[in-house]
C-alpha cells in the first residue's frame, strides 16, 4: 500500500498530532498518529466452572504454550487436556471488519496469544480481498480452542483504516466461543510460531506488526485502556495501536523492560514486587505476566497465604474467591506493586469484586470478595504473577513490541471506589 496519506486517513480514529512526551526518563518521544478502537466489556459466567478455576486453566493453558514454544513442539489439545472447555466468562472485545465489502466481526482482545482470526460466530465471508494460503492453523486457549484455513485479507480497524493483506485464520471448528467470532491477537509475534502448517516454523505478523510495517502507524505499540464497571456489557475501553492517548491516563507512563526469567519472558513479561500496607511483604520480586485475558489478579500461592493473613480473607467455596466481612473491608490497606522501581497503589476498592455483580459469580450480594486469587503454583516457577483485566482496570497500559518493554500509568480511574 502506499506510504502516503489519503484523505481517508484524516478520519475519524486518527489523530495526527505532533505531541512530545517527555517522560520520568529522559526519553523524549514524538508521537505522529495513532488509532483508537473502543472496547467493549462482555461478562457471561455459565458453564460450570468459577472465574478462578477458569483463570487457574488459562495459567495451566500459557505454561504449556510457553513450554511448547521453548522445546520447539507445538502444543496440541492433548497437552492441555486437564483444561476445562467454557467460554471466557470475562472479554474485552473490539470490533473489526475483514475484506471488501467487508463483514464486521466482534473478537477477544487477547495480549497472551498472537493469531487474529474469525467464524467462531459469524463464518469467514470470502471477498475479492481474500486470499487462501497453503496452511491450516490451529490454536489452544484455556477457554477452548479453533482450527481453520489461513488466509490474507483486508482489515479495517474503525472507518476505513485498513490493512492490506493481513494473515488471518478462518475458523472451521471452534469451541468455547459462544457469543464472539474470534480473537485479535496482540501478544508478541514470535507466540504465532507453529500454529501454521505446513509452515511450522513461519511467524504470522500481528495486526500491530502490520500497521507498523505498512506505514499506519509510526510505533510499533499498542495501549489498553479499561475501565471499572458494575456493568454485564458496556463500552468502557480502548484499544490505541501506535501512541498512547493522553486523555485515558494521568502522570508519566513508565516502562519495565521484558523479564529474561521464563516462561513469563515468552508473554508481555515483567518483573515486580507486591507489598500490602505500609510493610508487609507479600511476593518480592519476580517474575510474571500482564494479561487481558485473564480476569482476575493472580499471585504464587505461597503469596496468597501471606495476603489471605494480612486481610483476614476466608476462602469462599461458592464462587472460589477469598471473602471478607464488611468490617474487615473496612480495614482493608492498599496493595502496593512495585515496577522497575515506580510504585503502583491498588486501593481497597481495587481489590474487591463489583458487589453489584457478586450473585453473577455465584456469591452473596452482602458479601464482599476478593480478585486477588492464587495462581496455583508456589512462587520460583518463572511466572509468579498475572496482572488481569481486574488490575489492567486501573492502570492504563503500554505493550512496547519495538523496546520490548511494558509501561504502566495511573489513570482516572485508579482510586475510584466504583465497586
Ligand atoms: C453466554 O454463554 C452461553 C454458553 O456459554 C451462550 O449460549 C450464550 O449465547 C452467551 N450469551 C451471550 C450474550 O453471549
Ligand atoms: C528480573 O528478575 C530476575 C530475578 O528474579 C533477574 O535475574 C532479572 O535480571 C530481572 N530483570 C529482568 C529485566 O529480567
Ligand atoms: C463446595 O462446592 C462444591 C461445588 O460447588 C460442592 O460440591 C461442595 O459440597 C462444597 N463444599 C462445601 C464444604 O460446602
Amino acid at each position: 500500500m502506499s506510504r502516503g496519506f489519503s484523505s481517508s486517513f484524516l478520519s475519524l480514529l486518527i489523530a495526527l498530532t505532533l505531541a512530545v512526551v517527555v517522560s520520568a526518563t529522559p526519553v523524549v518521544q514524538v508521537r505522529e498518529n495513532f488509532i483508537r478502537l473502543p472496547l467493549a466489556k462482555k461478562f457471561n459466567l455459565t458453564g460450570t466452572h468459577t472465574l478462578l478455576a477458569r483463570d487457574q486453566a488459562r495459567v495451566q493453558l500459557l505454561n504449556a504454550r510457553a513450554k511448547a514454544r521453548l522445546t520447539g513442539t507445538p502444543l496440541s489439545s492433548d497437552a492441555v487436556i486437564s483444561v476445562p472447555v467454557d467460554n471466557q466468562a470475562v472479554s474485552y472485545i473490539a470490533t473489526v471488519s475483514v475484506g471488501s465489502p467487508p463483514t464486521e466481526y466482534d473478537l477477544i482482545v487477547d495480549t497472551g496469544s498472537s493469531n487474529t482470526w474469525v467464524g467462531a460466530g459469524q463464518p469467514y465471508v470470502q471477498t475479492s480481498t481474500s486470499r487462501q494460503t497453503r496452511d491450516r492453523v490451529s490454536v489452544t486457549y484455556g477457554s477452548g480452542d479453533f482450527s481453520g484455513t489461513e488466509f490474507t485479507d483486508t482489515v479495517s480497524l474503525g472507518s476505513g483504516l485498513t490493512i492490506n493483506g493481513q494473515s488471518i485464520g478462518a475458523a472451521t471448528r471452534s469451541e468455547g466461543f459462544d457469543g464472539v467470532d474470534g480473537i485479535l491477537g496482540i501478544g508478541p509475534t514470535d507466540l504465532t510460531v507453529g500454529t501454521l502448517s505446513p509452515d511450522t516454523s513461519s511467524t504470522i505478523p500481528t495486526v500491530t506488526d502490520n500497521l507498523f510495517s505498512q506505514g499506519i502507524i509510526t510505533a510499533d505499540e499498542v495501549a489498553v485502556s479499561f475501565e471499572p464497571t458494575t456493568q454485564e456489557e458496556v463500552v468502557n475501553g480502548e484499544l490505541t495501536f501506535g501512541g498512547t492517548d493522553s486523555s485515558k491516563f494521568t502522570g508519566s507512563i513508565n516502562f519495565a523492560p521484558i523479564t529474561r526469567t521464563s516462561p513469563a519472558s515468552e508473554f508481555w513479561g515483567i518483573n515486580e514486587s507486591i507489598r500490602y500496607g505500609t510493610s508487609t511483604s507479600i511476593l518480592s520480586n519476580t517474575a510474571g505476566i500482564v494479561d487481558t485475558g485473564t480476569t482476575l489478579t493472580l499471585i504464587a500461592s505461597d503469596a496468597l497465604t501471606r495476603y489471605q493473613r494480612a486481610t483476614g480473607a476466608v476462602p469462599d467455596n461458592a464462587t472460589g474467591l477469598l471473602r471478607l466481612t464488611t468490617a474487615q473491608f473496612a480495614n482493608l490497606q492498599s496493595l502496593f506493586f512495585t515496577i522497575n522501581g515506580v510504585t503502583f497503589e491498588f486501593t481497597a476498592n481495587a481489590q474487591i469484586w463489583p458487589r453489584a455483580l457478586n450473585t453473577a459469580i455465584g456469591g452473596n450480594a452482602n458479601s464482599v470478595y476478593l480478585i486477588v486469587g492464587s495462581i496455583g503454583t508456589p512462587s520460583g516457577e518463572g511466572l509468579d504473577f498475572i496482572n488481569g483485566q481486574t488490575w489492567l482496570e486501573r492502570f492504563y497500559t503500554v505493550f512496547d513490541t519495538a523496546n520490548s518493554r511494558v509501561g504502566f500509568a495511573n489513570t482516572p480511574f485508579t482510586k475510584a471506589t466504583t465497586n
